[in-house]
């Protein structure tokens, strides 16, 4: 469900018919997320997939890093923009889903680009010795202020960071959450705004997109 979907469907229509269209890959990734998986909800989707697109392709970021995979639709979003000897490495700990995209992968023109891997993204995180240009953090909401600390290490000078659902629902403007992943958010959005080595604005399309830009 996306934000303008609840305040109005007419406006989530309106920005859906007036924007570029999903390639037909994706078309049948997000069909085949809907009839297969129990959570179809988690997909970036449509509008949010084409905003991953954009930012891809103006970055032309030639290594990328995604923290939850689930059935690979942001991953071959963010894709479309990787440098032709570039890398995508995408992270999950779901193994029953991961004939899911490791099929997609296969059948795209990124098929070789594309390093999927069933880790802990905090475990990955301590471990990897690579800096990336472009993130995208769209996975367990309770550990997002771990992955804000560790990234930190991680970042080429410029590069970008997306964290996913940073609105939670409109639970943000909740006063006292009683929610640890509300906590957790209201938290981040805070700590990043305050943080001096980072430019940032949240982008209010479909549940919030906090998107920094690294100094
Ligand atoms: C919201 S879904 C990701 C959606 C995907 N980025 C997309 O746009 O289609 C969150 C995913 O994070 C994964 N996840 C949860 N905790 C994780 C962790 N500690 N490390 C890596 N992946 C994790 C879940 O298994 C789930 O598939």
């Amino acid at each position: 469900m996306s934000f303008f979907e609840e305040l109005s469907p007419e406006m989530d229509r309106y920005l859906e018919n007036n924007c570029s269209q999903e390639p037909e890959l994706l078309r049948k990734l997000r069909r085949e997320t809907f009839q297969k998986t129990t959570q179809p909800h988690m997909i970036s989707g449509y509008q949010q997939g084409r905003l991953l697109s954009v930012i891809s392709k103006l970055k032309q970021p030639k290594r990328i890093l995604e923290i939850g995979t689930f059935t690979g639709y942001a991953t071959l979003c963010l894709a479309e923009g990787l440098m032709q000897d570039g890398l995508l490495t995408t992270l999950d700990i779901n193994e029953e889903l991961a004939y899911l995209p490791k099929k997609y992968f296969a059948a795209s023109d990124y098929a070789a680009r594309i390093d999927f891997r069933l880790q802990n993204a905090l475990e990955f995180l301590d471990q990897t010795q690579e800096v990336f240009d472009l993130v995208f953090i769209d996975a367990d909401k309770e550990n997002y202020l771990q992955y804000f600390e560790k990234i930190k290490r991680v970042l080429s000078p410029g590069a970008m960071v997306l964290f996913d659902n940073v609105l939670w629902y409109g639970k943000v403007l909740e006063e006292n959450p009683k929610q640890k992943s509300t906590q957790v958010i209201q938290e981040l959005n805070k700590k990043i705004t305050e943080d001096p080595d980072f430019e940032n604005l949240i982008l209010p399309l479909r549940d919030g997109v906090h998107l920094l830009l690294k100094k």
